[in-house]
């Protein structure tokens, strides 16, 4: 049973008090909103609109990026209940720590620390592609070979290892001033997002939007680790456009929205976190589908959907129009938004790993706060080290769905341990209550396992090898040294 040995919520609470590990209390409601806009647009509004259109929605892009948002909304609810309620660093990780027990926990935060420490170095090899050609514009070219990883022409990325590398660095110097550099990011981003869609709609022609959904196309029978996990038990062979394109590529446009959860995770450090987290969560996962509807919707009509570019389609489709100052400012705007993405995935990566360890599932001497900068600066640094080397070293495209496979896991944990708490804590106040408890966590539960059954057996096999390496470590370290453990011992007088 000692698996399954639950951390209450009160002594979670109380553990952020420890004056050795405490962080500051230094975010407004605002201060989080502007976290999740930050983390959330990024290589999904920069890329995937135009990957997904051109591959599997057509016109209607726009569709599966607003049923996206109902899945990720639906888990938004869930995590706002949570984080109200159980207001600590760790996000999902804590609040199964406090639901369903230590082993679940434990395999939550493995799962959180593949995520974010993936998806930082996903985005910023993006970020790294835009970076060049940004260069190339003002004429230095960066020989590939140092600026892609090996497989995709490179041997070293270097600009991707100097990014997260910059970005580890503000993020021990403390969170006031990353949020204060993330707070002017995240407005230059918003206005570039704003241009596109206010400019785009001069040249939108309404030919391109016809057929709004083109007919359905079979896909060549994937086979082997290609195929999606639902070819395998159902037997359904994937679909390119019509209605069930429209909703495979939920699939793939879900990268776009993995962010908004973080916000959960700087949960300590929300001034009143009650009432902020919610609408930290909420407030930007609405701002952002809005913008994504709105940009994918023009942008297929600026061009038609069979000629957008896979890599950089927002630019191309000004310089398409005819508007290349549009393309440049696009350009810088990426490579400016990128990194507030890296910076916020890292944040979050970092706080899953200081609790981790502060519960002593993970080596204590990571938890230990800096004395000047208050920031959990050894998790910080040790996670950008690993997160700079995966970037710099290893291609990357098809690990982006071990993300989101990764996220999908936790979302469906958190939407599960909404009702189980209610029964078990149903004294705890809850500032903020999913409504329709069980229906709306069931949904999500059902919509999160429907994207993940869309991902390929490849992704399901990865994501199995990586949780059981977890739970070797669980077992060889975490087990023994957790703090709960401890106090047990030392309750039944065990030395
Ligand atoms: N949602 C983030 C992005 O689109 C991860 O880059």
């Amino acid at each position: 049973m000692s698996l399954l040995r639950k951390k209450s919520v009160e002594q979670s609470i109380r553990d952020t008090e420890d004056p050795e590990h405490r962080l500051r209390r230094g975010l407004s409601a605002l201060d989080l909103v502007v976290f999740g806009v930050g983390v959330i647009i990024g290589t999904g509004i920069f890329v995937l609109t135009g990957v997904v259109a051109r591959n599997n929605a057509g016109p209607a892009v726009a569709l599966s990026f607003i049923f996206a948002a109902v899945v990720c909304g639906l888990a938004a609810l869930c995590y706002a209940e949570f984080s109200s309620t159980v207001p600590v660093a760790g996000s999902a990780y804590t609040f199964s720590y406090a639901t369903l027990g230590e082993f679940p926990a434990w395999i939550i935060g493995w799962d959180l620390i593949l995520e974010l420490t993936l998806a930082a170095a996903v985005v910023s090899v993006g970020w790294s592609g835009y970076f060049a050609s940004l260069l190339s514009d003002i004429g230095v070219h960066v020989p590939e070979s140092i600026a892609a990883p090996p497989g995709e022409g490179g041997v070293v990325n270097v600009p991707a290892i100097g990014l997260v590398l910059a970005v580890t660095v503000l993020l021990v110097l403390g969170i006031k001033v990353s949020s204060r550099v993330n707070a002017v990011v995240v407005a230059i981003k918003v206005t570039i997002v704003l241009l596109v869609i206010f400019a785009g709609l001069f040249y939108i022609k309404g030919d391109n939007y016809d057929p709004f959904i083109p007919p359905s196309q079979s896909t060549p029978e994937a086979s082997g680790v290609d195929a999606p996990l639902m070819q395998v038990i159902f037997g359904i062979t994937p679909v390119n456009f019509g209605w069930l394109g429209i909703i495979s590529a939920i699939a793939v446009v879900f990268f776009a929205y993995i962010g908004f959860d973080i916000v959960a995770t700087t949960a300590e450090e929300a001034r009143r976190p009650q009432r902020d987290l919610p609408i930290g969560l909420i407030g930007s996962l609405v701002i952002t589908a809005i913008l994504y509807a709105a940009v994918s919707a023009v942008v297929v009509g600026m061009q038609n959907y069979t000629q957008l570019n896979v890599d950089a389609p927002l630019s191309h489709a000004f310089e398409y129009v005819g508007a290349p100052v549009f393309a440049t400012i696009i350009n810088v705007g990426a490579v400016v938004g990128l990194t507030s993405v890296v910076l916020i995935l890292l944040l979050g990566q970092s706080r899953v790993f200081f609790s981790m360890s502060r519960d002593g599932l993970l080596p204590p001497f990571l938890s230990s706060v800096h004395p000047r900068f208050q920031t959990p600066y050894r998790s910080t640094i040790l996670m950008g080290g690993l997160a700079a080397a995966i970037a710099g070293f290893i291609p990357l495209t098809e690990l982006a769905t071990l993300v989101n496979i990764g996220t999908l896991f936790a979302f469906v944990v958190v939407s599960l341990s909404v009702p189980i708490l209610r029964r078990t804590r149903p004294d705890l106040p809850r500032a903020f209550r999913t409504p329709l408890v069980p229906l709306v966590p069931v949904l999500s539960v059902l919509g999160c396992l429907f994207v993940m059954i869309n991902l390929p057996l490849e992704t399901w096999y990865r994501f199995l090898a990586w949780m059981a390496i977890g739970i070797v470590v669980y077992f060889v370290y975490g087990r023994r040294h957790s703090r709960l453990a401890r106090a047990s011992d030392r309750t039944h007088g065990v030395q």
